[in-house]
């Protein structure tokens, strides 16, 4: 699986808490019955490893350049952004590792360069062919960039509705971009309830009611990826992007918590200050005794279980949740085209 990203980078996990979260990339891996892929910089990434695909993602970064721009000159001696989002890793790197998206589709193309030289032209192209990409990005766009600062640089030059529309635009070039790098079956994810997370509600939401600005966003940008994407579909004249419905996904157990195990959608299981949505999980936090009953497992992200269930949803949900078609309708779809 090759996977292209601006995850908010994963926080390190407190030493109290042995277990890393699991996180989307991870389930899906492992529902394909693949290995995690290593990401693309790591220098185990040699051999045979080239060939179960490899993780371009980086924390932080957007659709857009400007992007995670603040997080550009964080020095080590900020914890902020310098952890890596690769869960399975128990060891970090201190590093800032800002990788925007014209950058990894270089990598991507770098990736293929020495797949090619290991496995030959047709073996690597039929590799990247049949590779599943996944894609998650957006969001930052709002957080890290539009809703950043009150007036911001970028909603000073643009509505919302006008800069949803630039976003998938631009977001557009770049999923052509991967088509032309060979990429045929590709889960592109949405942005989630943004304004619902614990960060947004601690600091914008003291009444525990979701961020409404962010929530607007969330829902003008969803339905255009998913025209977009059905679009790029025609265009090509096939089925190469599926959309995953995030945002729906998260708000049914934000909305009925209990139908899914959950105690709270409101309260990370660990952070710190209102509904534990202030600043990174770490050594210091507060940790919840039971983080299956969280919805969230940090300030930003699911938790583990929140996970697993957004990804039997992408797997083998309805069209309510997954546009064309959910993620196993895809794979058959391509088993039988080969055949
Ligand atoms: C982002 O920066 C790269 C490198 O400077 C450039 O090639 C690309 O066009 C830029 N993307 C946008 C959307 O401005
Ligand atoms: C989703 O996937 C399942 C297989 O897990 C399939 O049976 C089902 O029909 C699919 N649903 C839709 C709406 O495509």
């Amino acid at each position: 699986m090759l996977h292209l990203t601006a995850l908010i980078p994963l926080t390190v996990v407190p030493p109290a808490a042995s277990r890393t979260e699991k996180n989307i990339p991870d389930f899906i891996s492992e529902a394909l019955g693949s290995v995690p892929t290593l990401p693309y910089l790591s220098p185990e990434l040699q051999g045979d490893r080239l060939l179960v695909g490899a993780n371009f993602a980086s924390a932080g970064i957007g659709i857009l350049n400007d992007t995670g721009i603040q997080f550009v000159n964080t020095e080590t001696s900020d914890s902020t952004f310098s952890l890596t989002f690769q869960p399975h890793f128990d060891t970090f790197s201190w590093q800032i590792n800002i990788i925007r998206m014209y950058k990894q589709l270089k990598y991507f193309e770098q990736y293929q360069a020495r797949l090619t030289d290991l496995v030959g032209y047709d073996e690597a192209t039929r590799i990247v062919n049949d590779a599943l990409v996944l894609i998650t990005v957006g969001g930052n766009d709002f957080v890290n960039n539009y809703y950043l600062i009150p007036f911001s640089p970028r909603s000073r030059q643009f509505s919302l509705p006008d800069y949803v529309r630039y976003l998938i635009s631009e977001y557009k070039k770049l999923l052509m971009r991967l088509y032309d790098l060979g990429a045929r079956k590709v889960l592109v994810t949405g942005t989630g309830p943004m304004g619902c997370v614990p960060a947004e509600l601690a600091m914008r939401s003291p009444s525990g009611e979701c961020a409404a600005e962010l929530q607007r966003a969330a829902a003008l940008y969803n339905p255009q990826l998913v025209d977009m994407i059905n679009e790029l579909n025609s265009q090509y004249g096939a089925n190469i992007f599926i959309a995953a419905n995030t945002q729906q996904q998260t708000t049914d157990f934000i909305n009925d918590p209990a139908a899914y195990g959950f105690t709270t959608s409101k309260v990370a299981c660990c952070g710190q200050g209102p509904y534990n949505g202030l600043g990174l999980c770490t050594a210091i936090s507060n940790v919840c005794p039971n983080r299956d009953l969280y919805a969230f497992w940090d300030a930003f992200h699911p938790s583990e279980k929140a996970n697993g269930i957004i990804v039997n949803m992408i797997l083998s949900g309805s069209t309510n949740y997954m546009k064309p078609m959910n993620l196993s309708s895809l794979l058959a779809l391509d088993t039988k085209t080969k055949t």
